[in-house]
């Protein structure tokens, strides 16, 4: 799949683009099928809440999940990817976001390019996400919100977070926040299961706990291109991958057909 002309300016010029419906519900259905498992797994891959001890991030399920494999794989993502990357690119991190109702905790604002930077030495930012929500993302569960045309700064300075939660982060100040926002405002893209949101690597973005009776669940693909990989493996491999082998694409249907091979 490739983005039309206005995505790709709309992408340039606020730093994200939103899709509904870019997955069927029957595909959706296939994704979410595999969750339970997965968050049940006791594994250094799922990175548990602080307090509830729910997974708030699996890890690298692309590598040990057929299913997953196939979304890091599939072309609705990947094409763009290619396309707003302008070249072959590699999975440098793949996560599924819990987020769980009542439970799930803050994400700090933050640049993801922070992190990429300053732990894992990526060049330039010249990776970004592909977020697909599993689950209604609505303004009671934690939307992730994001400061339009905030990816033209550039990488911010940021302060290393080791104690808000239970996951490490660079963050960035309220001054700047104040500022940015002043500039910019601050979307939250809500939309059924099946939406998928495409966000630059320096946009600032975060979310707050969810409070509601709803789970939240959102993949997150990170595509770097090719020639941009990491230098520095400082972070466990299944956080930051160190496998730049250019990503060959599955076919549109392949979750369909996945369905159909498993019920056979
Ligand atoms: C992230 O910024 O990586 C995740 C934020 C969220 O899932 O709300
Ligand atoms: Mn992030």
């Amino acid at each position: 799949m490739q983005l039309t002309q206005e995505q790709l300016e709309q992408f340039e010029r606020d730093g994200y683009v939103f899709i509904p419906d870019l997955f069927s519900a029957e595909e959706i259905a296939v994704m979410k099928g595999e969750v339970p498992a997965l968050f049940a797994q006791d594994r250094p891959e799922n990175v548990r809440e602080r307090v509830s001890g729910k997974v708030r991030t699996n890890f690298a399920a692309h590598t040990y999940n057929d299913v997953y494999r196939k979304v890091s794989r599939h072309p609705r993502l990947i094409g763009p990817a290619q396309q707003l990357l302008g070249g072959p690119v590699y999975i440098h991190q793949f996560k599924i976001n819990g987020k769980a109702a009542f439970d799930g905790d803050v994400w700090q604002w933050h640049q993801d390019y922070g992190t990429w930077q300053a732990d894992d030495q990526m060049p330039e930012p010249r990776a970004m996400n592909f977020a697909v929500y599993l689950d209604e993302v609505n303004e009671y569960n934690g939307p992730l919100m994001l400061i339009p045309g905030s990816h033209r700064k550039g990488a911010i300075p940021a302060a290393h977070d080791l104690s808000t939660t239970s996951y490490p982060l660079w963050v960035i100040n309220n001054d700047t926040i104040r500022q940015l926002v002043a500039e910019g405002g601050i979307v939250a893209p809500k939309g059924g299961p099946g939406s998928a949101l495409f966000f630059h690597g320096c946009i600032v973005h975060g979310s707050t706990s969810n409070m509601s009776p709803w789970d939240r669940w959102v993949v997150y693909v990170t595509a770097n291109r090719t020639d941009n990989a990491i230098r520095q493996f400082k972070r466990p491999e299944y956080i930051a991958h160190r496998d730049f082998t250019p990503i060959e694409l599955e076919s549109d249907d392949c979750l369909l057909t996945h369905r159909r091979s498993a019920a056979e």
